[in-house]
């Protein structure tokens, strides 16, 4: 083998292993690693399973609210969301059935909802109005009528 050849193919090697060290570093002391596994549910007991078994929008304190929602083929539960302007509201979500998402026109909400996860996001809606609520997951042949409205006052 030429010289040069070997010496490139150390150094692209050497790339390597310092990449998966430094990855490995990251995901295992740093703990750096996707968040989606903190929170899991049996996605076959979501009507079954708290909170999910009561969707709704419940006040959790001084201008607090969550929105406990389920999202199946082809809507979000609950489907008229109503909460004041200014209100810090924690929508917690996980899918009955296949990976949707829940993205909201107008604000930097944008989530992946994984059957089997419990997502959480948190947001304050400071101007009042209806914000339309978008799946943005390709989830079935009635993806593009997955929406609902979320009414801020
Ligand atoms: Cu649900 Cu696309």
């Amino acid at each position: 083998m030429h010289r040069l050849e070997e010496i490139w193919l150390a150094l692209s090697a050497g790339i390597l292993v310092i990449f998966m060290v430094i990855v490995g570093y990251q995901g295992f002391a740093l703990g750096m690693g996707p968040p989606s596994n903190m929170d899991t549910i049996d996605p076959q007991k979501v009507d079954e399973t708290a909170p999910f078994d009561e969707p709704g929008v419940y006040k959790r304190g001084e201008n607090e609210y969550e929105v406990i929602m389920t999202l199946q083929a082809f809507s979000f539960n609950p489907g008229d969301i109503e909460v004041p302007a200014g209100a810090k509201v924690t929508f917690t979500m996980t899918s009955k059935d296949v990976t949707h998402g829940f993205q909201v026109a107008g604000t930097n909400i944008n989530a992946m909802v994984m059957p089997g996860h419990i997502q959480k996001i948190t947001h304050s809606f400071d101007e009042p109005g209806n914000y339309l609520v978008l799946c943005n997951e390709y989830c079935g042949t009635g993806h593009q009528l997955m929406s609902t409205e979320i009414t801020v006052k």
